[in-house]
């Protein structure tokens, strides 16, 4: 009878006890429990197969969640400058939504022309509201591959040349994307230089090189950024494909820079199932996949990382530690975006975006030569204004590849030109046309090119003034994904035409759309340049606001022009510098890319790293530092003044570039170190003031495989470009 009881009571007691902690959320559905114990409660209920189903998409843009315990799928979207249009489930196409049109921002070179981190993160928050009102958790970008050389078809996706300066840029974007709860996926890590065999194509270069110019935009990504996806590349370094990778994804990105996030595929990047698992990848992606059905060749349960890491997880030939620790990272990124506490709603196509997508485009335009103060040109000033060219009209936020974009509205520069001179004053001839489609190359296009080319010299010939709106588009062999330009000079006839122009109407300014330098052949007979890269959706309003005085041009270049292909670095060793033998590439330049060839090798270029003009001029005092003798943990303070000598006001990015005169190892002629937008109304003048850490001046050594300060002499220049150093000041180092 006492039994009874006693078992009586203990079931009243178990019931009263279960029902409440079934009252109770489990810890990783608990808010106010730090994300950690949440992905380790979360990984301890699950068995083997549901982490692993964590680790492969479930179709194009997304990947399992955990649908027993009620954790959420993870959704991407592309890409660098815009949220993609939604695709079908299983295929490339359109999925047909009406509500995903969304504003298309300038793209990345544009972003890195402006010289403004603050801009950099106004971009990152709007462009990551977007991602987040269409539902996305992983936002496919930025991308920060450095601009090695002009024939890469992706360079406009990216940030520049300089690491210092993609490396400034891209940890504010991140921050904005993140604080909307949308992870930032920083690509291609790395080496994805160009899109030439970028599937296979072998890298070799020295560890100086990769870790002085390749790695230091993806460092400061996840040390200062603190980025919780990263996306790895087609190509292989030192023979291991980059999405698995050994010593990039284990030892540098998860090991030397402590990464916590996620190492997601490029699509389709992956080649193995035991390198996929012990080399750092987490979640594989595709491109070519039926996945409807598991039968089918390369269905998502056939993934590398799907039943075949089953398989060798069961057999014990991966330890399951592996797999907890990718199923951890991906825990940690739901729990930092799909189940954040308070997540953000995010917006979409909203006059804020439109106003940033603006500002960006108006601060990242180039004024790249402007003779006899030829811009700006106010309204009313001529009676007739010709403006040639196709890309005054053409689509150009459409195209590229995966950055491609289904827009709102775009307007175009022939629309903006209208709208601020008015219709009557602006006559249009297209003067050359490309190709119809997006995958057309290089051939001229069906249409009847003589009578475009005649038409158009005749419409500048009965013009006051020409505005040459030309430059490259995002058909392939253009700026687009999957191949590389096949020529440096501006295609489809333009320089013919630019010349025959210049015959009959001497007041010609050049637009150039495009996210890569092109050759110039008519540069000294033209009296204005512009380059004004893939704008977005406001790129005609931005354009005219610039040319006609509106807004004062502050952009500078992200990349060095060169005069000619064999001037670049990489170009001038021959082709197994670029773009390899199809197996093979060594990147003989090593450290010497961008500008500090020119200034190394003393090869002038077309136009240098960190140029452009305004409307105004400014006056820089001479550089001074607070000291004269540094320890190794010590800043460097550096000012001097800066004047806006002219009647407009205006901005500048001033630069601070540094050298080591005598090291033991050869080190560039300069190094940019920091930089500053300077807006200064005109007549103003305020003193300009920065800072660089003594461990910045490091070189990476290769002995210690460890970064360096010699110590000695340092010498520190102010500029206005690489190439135009206004004062100098000698620093020790002890
Ligand atoms: C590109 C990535 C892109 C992915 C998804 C790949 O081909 O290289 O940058 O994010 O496709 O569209």
């Amino acid at each position: 009878m006492k039994k009874l009881k006693t078992t009586l009571l203990c079931l009243i007691a178990g019931t009263v006890l279960q029902t409440s902690a079934q009252n109770m959320n489990p810890i990783y559905l608990d808010n106010n429990q730090p994300v950690e114990k949440r992905v380790e409660d979360a990984l301890s209920r699950m068995p083997m197969e549901e982490k692993v189903e964590l680790c492969h998409a479930q179709s194009k843009f997304s990947s399992h969640g955990v649908p027993r315990l009620g954790i959420p799928e993870i959704w991407m979207s592309d890409g660098p400058h815009g949220v993609r249009e939604e695709i079908l489930w299983d295929s490339w196409s359109a999925a047909g939504w009406t509500n995903d049109s969304c504003t298309a921002y300038p793209a990345l070179t544009c972003l890195a022309a402006t010289f403004n981190p603050e801009l950099s993160h106004a971009y990152g928050v709007a462009i990551g509201e977007e991602a987040r009102y269409r539902r996305k958790d992983i936002l496919l970008g930025p991308g920060v591959n450095i601009y090695r050389t002009p024939m890469n078809g992706r360079n406009f996706e990216y940030m520049g040349e300089d690491p210092y300066l993609a490396s400034q840029m891209v940890v504010p974007y991140i921050q904005g994307v993140q604080q909307n709860g949308v992870s930032a996926c920083v690509k291609h890590f790395a080496l994805n230089n160009q899109e030439e065999w970028r599937g296979h194509i072998n890298v070799n270069l020295s560890d100086r090189a990769l870790h002085e110019i390749y790695l230091p935009a993806f460092k400061a990504a996840v040390e200062e950024g603190h980025v919780w996806s990263i996306m790895g590349s087609y190509n292989q370094l030192r023979g291991e494909h980059c999405c698995h990778n050994d010593l990039l994804l284990n030892k540098i990105l998860k090991g030397n820079w402590k990464f916590d996030g996620v190492v997601v595929t490029d699509w389709g990047g992956a080649h193995d199932t035991k390198q996929a698992a012990l080399n750092g990848l987490d979640i594989e992606m595709g491109s070519y996949t039926n996945g409807l059905s598991s039968k089918a060749k390369f269905g998502y349960e056939d993934y590398y990382l799907a039943k075949p890491f089953l398989a060798l997880l069961k057999t014990g030939e991966v330890p399951v530690s592996v797999l907890n620790d990718k199923a951890s990272r991906i825990l940690r990124l739901i729990f930092r975006t799909a189940m954040m506490p308070n997540r953000p709603y995010g917006r979409f196509v909203c006059p804020d975006h439109s106003s940033t997508a603006l500002k960006v485009a108006e601060e990242g335009i180039v004024l790249l030569k402007n003779d006899r103060q030829f811009f700006p040109v106010p309204t009313g000033k001529y009676q007739k204004i010709a403006v040639i060219g196709e890309n005054a009209t053409r689509s150009v936020t459409e195209g590229g590849g995966s950055s491609t974009l289904k827009v709102k509205y775009e307007v175009s520069p022939l629309e903006g030109l209208v709208a601020r001179y008015g219709k009557e004053h602006i006559v249009y001839s297209m003067g050359y046309a490309s190709g119809p489609s997006l995958y057309d190359r290089e051939e001229p296009s069906k249409m009847n090119t003589d009578s475009l080319f005649n038409a158009a010299v005749e419409t500048a010939k009965n013009a006051d003034v020409v505005c040459f709106i030309g430059g490259l588009n995002k058909n392939h062999f253009q700026d687009a994904e999957g191949g590389d330009r096949k020529s440096y000079g501006l295609p489809f006839g333009q320089d013919k035409l630019i010349e025959a122009i210049l015959k009959v109407n001497k007041n010609v300014a050049v637009i150039l759309i495009s996210g890569n330098a092109v050759a110039m052949p008519w540069v000294k007979d033209v009296p204005a340049i512009v380059q004004a890269w893939y704008l977005g959706s406001e790129g005609g309003n931005a354009i005219a606001n610039v040319l006609c005085g509106e807004t004062n041009p502050s952009g500078k270049l992200p990349f060095s022009f060169p005069v000619k292909l064999e001037d670049n670095a990489a170009h001038s060793f021959g082709k197994l510098s670029y773009p390899g033998d199809s197996i093979n590439e060594y990147y003989k330049e090593d450290i010497l890319v961008g500008y500090r060839w020119f200034d190394t090798k003393k090869i002038k270029p077309q136009f240098a790293f960190g140029y452009g003009l305004s409307y105004t001029t400014f006056e820089y005092g001479k550089i001074a530092t607070d000291k004269k003798t540094y320890s190794p943990d010590e800043a460097i303070r550096v000012s001097f003044t800066l004047k806006n000598t002219g009647k407009v006001d205006g901005a500048e990015a001033v630069q601070v570039y540094t050298s080591q005169p005598k090291a033991s190892v050869m080190r560039p002629e300069k190094e940019l170190k920091a930089f500053k937008k300077v807006f200064l109304k005109a007549g103003e003048t305020q003193t300009v003031e920065m800072e660089i850490k003594v461990k910045d001046l490091a070189f990476y050594n290769e002995a210690t495989q460890s970064w360096t300060v010699e110590p000695g002499e340092f010498v520190l220049c102010n500029a206005s470009s690489s190439a135009d150093v206004k004062s100098k000041v000698a620093i020790q180092v002890q």
